[in-house]
């Protein structure tokens, strides 16, 4: 897949993405990523990208033109078979980012990633891309780039051949599903030495009883889940927990809704309501 990122900011991502996950995903030639300088667009002698804002107040707002002319020339960079770019807005007022978001995310073939700063963009730019507008959480972060960083770095890990078998997405939280397709959180995890500090490991995971190891991971992802987030058992089919059938383990990392999207570059249509995530 590729990944445009527009930022002011371009020099934060080098480090970035030559390490860990996100460089594994681009030497394997899984991702692409690139990142460009939003100010290099600006249409003024100072490479402005910013103004005061209208009715006043504090703060500076980032200004419409060097931003949209940063997304057609990306956008017009290397154009995708099907002219498809999934935009994505890094705001602290948009939908959540949750890991049936990214598994969706993580299935486009393109990406562009749109960073504010300052008091934010100018409402008009953001009504023409009409991006998929993502918060991280709800606090203020002072950028858009941490949280294309964090978005990359979970796309990149979902990508086919990134992560060997002993690092495997799919048993993280939120991968591993119930039948019924509740999340649930991992189970914990344990390495030599069998005891430290006075404790010990589990005898179980000692046993060498490959069926039981399964069943004490599944029972600990749904009482860990059930005990720290009991939001995601939303219908708690788990009063008898049922053994998590491997093929669905291994499915759910890469699993996505089906959704329709239209977003084509030249027309700067966006992405549609239709496009929530299963257990969204
Ligand atoms: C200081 S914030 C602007 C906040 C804006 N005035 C508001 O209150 O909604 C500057 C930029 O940081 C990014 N940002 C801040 N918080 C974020 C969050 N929780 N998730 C994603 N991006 C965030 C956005 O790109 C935003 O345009």
């Amino acid at each position: 897949m590729r990944i445009d990122v527009l930022t002011i900011f371009p020099d934060l991502f080098a480090g970035f993405l030559q390490t860990s996950i996100p460089a594994n995903a681009i030497e394997a030639g899984a991702l692409q990523c690139h990142v460009h300088d939003i100010r290099a667009h600006a249409a003024n002698r100072h490479h402005k990208v910013d103004d005061r804002p209208f009715g006043g107040g504090p703060g500076m707002v980032m200004m419409c033109q060097p931003i949209f002319d940063a997304v057609k020339a990306a956008e017009s960079q290397d154009p995708a078979a099907d002219g498809v770019v999934v935009r994505v807005l890094l705001s602290p007022q948009g939908e959540r980012l949750t890991q049936p978001r990214v598994e969706w995310l993580a299935q486009q073939p393109r990406l562009l990633l749109l960073c504010g700063h300052y008091e934010g963009i100018d409402e008009r730019v953001i009504e023409e891309l009409n991006p998929l507008e993502i918060s991280l959480g709800d606090y203020v972060l002072s950028g858009g780039e941490l949280g294309a960083m964090v978005l990359i770095d979970a796309v990149a890990r979902l990508q086919p051949g990134v992560l060997g078998h002993e690092e495997s997405a799919a048993e993280d939280s939120f991968s591993v599903r119930t039948p019924d397709g509740a999340h649930l959180l991992d189970c914990p995890h344990y390495t030599r030495p069998r005891e430290w500090n006075g404790r010990v490991v589990p005898d179980v995971l000692l046993s060498g009883d490959h069926a039981a190891v399964d069943r004490w991971r599944d029972e600990q992802r749904v009482a860990r889940t059930r005990a720290r987030r009991p939001d995601l058992l939303a219908h708690d089919p788990l009063a008898n927990p049922q053994p998590l059938p491997a093929a669905n383990k291994h499915k759910s990392a890469t699993h996505v809704a089906r959704a329709t999207r239209s977003n084509a570059p030249d027309t700067g249509g966006g992405l549609h309501g239709e496009t929530a995530p299963e257990g969204a």
